[in-house]
């Protein structure tokens, strides 16, 4: 057949509806658990990876980026946006796609939706994060802002921490009375709460995963008392945060990756030299996390490369064999390498 492609050609693509099957096919929970470790897998060899602050094209109305890292085996990137103003339209405020490739022939192995995956792998690492960081006896989280990536961090602080109780707010209740229909009878003790100092009662873990385009003040000072772990997710690009400054000079901070993070996390509220913790020197034992009971540890994440590197690659390793995916013709691949304008005549009518 002079027209079909050859196997190099055919590239394995997750599309959004075989993401979806594959996640009831694992279990969310045991899906969650297996990300976390994956990416703390990854988090453990992080000198082994070619490390960047991504890529940000930024719009008066949002921004386009482009992660891209590698181990020098796999290379990986992800395309997102993030578009607060876009829920206001129907549309969503995050979307996302990626790929996998080998480095050896830079051939792609794997195309994906990372819509889905995004949510899943920055619930992720939460889990990770905070399972170094929560006090240990921690069972009640807070969740301000409870739009799209809302129920996947309190599942994955359950699947991981085990956390039996989350404590709701948004400043539209019809985003809280979503986020509590969709985790009813999921094992949770869901309080919808009216304000955010409501919902802060009696949590340990205080998430904040709100959107806005500015320099929001989600919490403040008098708010965040001690011993908690504050897990700050929404303020993740320049001149948009979440946390009131005073909060930070009270908290020992953990970062991703400090280039990016300064430009893009809570951080950039802080003198350039202000100390941070790196997450990988905490997971290899190499820095302290959680030293005592009354200390506010605080994750500023932002989301970095080798979270989705983690998940492209375990996304990869789950479909291979499966009915997960299709095959698509992406790549040129001409029967002799160098005839590409052989091959395209051969579709001249
Ligand atoms: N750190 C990361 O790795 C990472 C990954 C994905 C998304 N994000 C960020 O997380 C944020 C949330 O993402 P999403 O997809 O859930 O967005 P979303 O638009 O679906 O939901 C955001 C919610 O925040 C609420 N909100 C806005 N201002 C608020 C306020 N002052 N108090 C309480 N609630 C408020 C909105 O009503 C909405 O329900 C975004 O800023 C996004 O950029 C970060």
């Amino acid at each position: 057949m002079p027209n079909s492609p050859s196997e190099k050609a055919l590239v394995p693509f997750v599309s959004v509806a075989d993401m979806m099957r594959l996640v009831h096919h694992i279990g969310l929970e045991p899906l969650l658990r297996a990300l976390t470790d994956a990416i703390e897998a990854d988090f453990r060899r992080w000198q082994m990876f070619d490390k960047t602050p991504r890529i940000a094209a930024h719009s008066r109305e949002g921004v386009i980026e482009l992660m891209p890292t590698s181990d020098g085996t796999l290379y990986g990137f992800k395309y997102v946006n993030g578009h607060p103003k876009n829920m206001a339209e129907g549309l969503q405020t995050v979307t996302a796609f990626g790929l996998l490739a080998e480095v050896s022939t830079g051939y792609p192995l794997l195309l994906t939706e990372m819509t889905l995956l995004t949510a899943l792998r920055t619930a992720a690492t939460s889990a990770m994060a905070a399972r170094h960081l929560a006090p240990k006896d921690a069972r009640t989280m807070a969740m301000i802002g409870n739009g799209a990536q809302a129920e996947f961090q309190a599942l994955a602080m359950k699947a991981v921490l085990g956390i039996d109780a989350v404590r709701l707010y948004d400043i539209d209740p019809a985003a809280t009375a979503k986020v509590a229909r969709n985790l009813a009878g999921r094992g949770l003790r869901v309080t919808s709460c009216r304000s955010a100092e409501a919902a802060l009662e009696g949590a340990e873990i205080l998430t904040t995963c709100t959107a806005d385009k500015q320099f929001a003040t989600i919490l403040t000072d008098n708010m965040v008392g001690a011993g908690v772990h504050i897990n700050a997710i929404g303020g993740d690009c320049p001149g948009k945060t979440e946390l009131h400054r005073d909060i930070l000079l009270r908290s020992d901070i953990f970062v991703e990756y400090p280039p990016q993070t300064r430009i893009e996390g809570e951080i950039q509220q802080l003198d350039e030299d202000h100390p941070v913790t790196e997450l990988w020197q905490v997971i290899r034992g190499e820095a302290p996390g959680r030293r005592d009971d009354r200390q506010i540890t605080l994750f500023d994440s932002v989301g970095f490369a080798i979270e989705d590197f983690s998940a492209l690659r375990y996304v990869r390793d789950q479909v291979e064999g499966s009915d997960f995916y299709q095959e698509i013709d992406l790549i040129a691949d001409p029967d002799d390498a160098r005839d590409l304008f052989g091959m395209l005549q051969r579709a001249a009518l």
